[in-house]
């Protein structure tokens, strides 16, 4: 007989088709109550199966190695369920342990673990309905992401993982090397020898798809990646890793307004199609923050339910701002009067979290934009804007995360290219073809960078950033 995954087996055309048949399942068990009752799991959904056995039938050795999570295969009858709360269950006629799981050495329980505890046992923690929940949507926004820029007619381009150009300047790198520490070759200066390493170069991981995503644009005209980025940054927040994905479209023609209106379409869209697509998921991540914040002070809770952030983020329009409104608004807001914030605010420096929380969270209560930074505290590509002191850069700040965008219109002039990389120190060498990109064919384009595992945090309403990848990489933390 062949199995039924257990998301078919619930869709009312399929059971319904199949009442009073036998069916294969097969899974994990996630609780046998009574002896009698097994809520069986297999991955396919959130949902479980019950599974009836009576156990008068069945072997007592079987009986005992049915436990908590413990890999069974189950053929039985599908019928009516006489309980409330399932519309099916299936009569056990036949039970193999496929994987037995002895509950007394097993790290996990049937009971709620801390997300810290889980993290240690990230081997099983995907077994578990939050994880499983979470998981499930982290492939819906990274399929929701290639179908909307498909649907659009955008190229998707593999970026290089591994990158010889340091001067993307978007934070620390990690050395990429085939040298043994200790018995690197140096130069008559001391210093080691990259010319005679694997690449003949010093090489890095890629903080940014970006520079090489610009090629893609000023060919196909619309262009994203999707690929893992790397930062060494020392960042034990709950926002940073140093391995996470992110997805760079870059469009030829498009101007910072144009970019805007892409990153808001776009972040709008990942949201709607979990909302559309994968309502229990939502639903139980909704409920699991409800429960964790029922003994929590009113002012700790958050202002809205999972479900009901999200619908009101896709909506309402986004707040578009300059950064110099914002810093005017800051600083004759009530915590910048009362000195509530712990850094200051001033124009030329950049906005800290603080201030994007009381921007988000307390002026606009909605997703804003902000646009025009100075361009001091920008990278050296950001297009500089007639006023000579703001560049084209602009970031999409989401309640409870932050930045989850930076984007901006690329600097096309090849003169004023020139400036802003000899200003910020950048041998203007290192970036000849990045150069050639205006000297031949040139456009004005831009682009934004959408942190994968922000978004994903944000849909699924996690606190930690650890708690969306499967496997987090922070600092002193590269387990599994
Ligand atoms: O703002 P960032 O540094 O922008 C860039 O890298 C540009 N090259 C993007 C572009 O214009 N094509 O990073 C983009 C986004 C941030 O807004 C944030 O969501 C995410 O990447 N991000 C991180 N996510 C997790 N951990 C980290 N350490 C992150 N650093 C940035
Ligand atoms: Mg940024």
């Amino acid at each position: 007989m062949k199995r039924t995954e257990i998301v078919q087996l619930l869709k009312p055309e399929f059971y319904q088709a199949h009442l009073e048949q036998t069916v294969l399942l097969m899974g994990w068990v996630k609780a046998f109550r009574a002896n009698r009752f097994i809520a069986l799991n297999d991955g396919s959904t959130i949902n479980n199966v019950q599974v009836v056995v009576d156990f008068e039938n069945f072997d007592e050795e079987i009986i005992k190695k049915i436990s908590f999570h413990s890999c069974i295969k189950v053929s039985g009858k599908l019928i009516e369920s006489q309980g409330a709360g399932q519309s099916i269950e299936i009569q056990a006629e036949d039970i193999e342990i496929l994987g037995e799981s002895n509950p007394a050495d097993y790290p996990i329980q049937p009971k709620r673990m801390t997300m810290e505890y889980l993290r240690e046992k990230a081997h099983f923690r995907m077994r578990t309905n939050t994880f499983s929940a979470v998981f499930r949507i982290r492939h819906a926004v990274a399929y929701a992401v290639h179908k909307f820029f498909n649907d659009k007619g955008y190229i998707y381009m593999h970026t290089p993982i591994i990158t010889g150009s340091d001067a993307e300047g978007a934070g620390e790198m990690f050395r990429v090397t085939t040298f043994e520490p200790q018995q690197a070759p140096t130069t008559e200066e001391g210093e080691v020898d990259y010319s005679q390493d694997f690449f003949g170069k010093a090489t890095n991981l890629t903080v940014s798809g970006q520079l090489q995503a610009e090629i893609g644009a000023l060919a196909f005209g619309k262009v994203y990646t999707f690929g893992p980025t790397f930062r060494a940054e020392n960042s034990n927040t709950s926002r940073h890793l140093a391995e996470f994905w992110m997805i760079e479209p870059e469009v030829a023609f498009f101007d910072i307004m144009d970019d805007m209106d892409l990153a808001e379409e776009f972040v709008q869209y990942l949201i709607n199609y979990v909302l559309d697509n994968y309502p229990d998921d939502l639903a139980f991540l909704d409920k699991r923050i409800q429960d964790e914040e029922k003994n929590m002070p009113k002012e700790k809770r958050r202002p809205m339910g999972l479900i009901e952030q999200l619908r009101f983020v896709v909506d309402n329009d986004f707040e578009r701002i300059t950064y110099t409104e914002a810093v005017n608004i800051l600083r004759n807001s009530k915590p910048y009067k009362k000195g509530k914030f712990e850094y200051d605010v001033e124009w030329g420096t950049d906005l800290q979290a603080e201030h994007e929380r009381f921007l988000v969270e307390k002026k606009f209560k909605k997703p804003v934009i902000v646009r025009d930074y100075p361009k001091g505290i920008k990278a050296f590509y950001m297009r500089l804007n007639d006023d000579q002191k703001t560049v084209a850069a602009m970031d999409v700040l989401f309640p409870g995360i932050g930045e989850v965008i930076g984007g901006s219109q690329r600097e096309e002039r090849l003169d004023v290219l020139i400036e802003r990389c000899e200003a910020a120190g950048i041998p203007a060498e290192e970036l000849w073809w990045y150069q050639d990109l205006r000297k031949f064919g040139g456009a004005p384009h831009a682009g934004f960078g959408l942190g994968f595992e922000r978004i994903v945090q944000f849909i699924t309403g996690m606190s930690n950033i650890r708690d969306v990848i499967a496997f987090p990489r922070t600092p002193g933390n590269a387990e599994f």
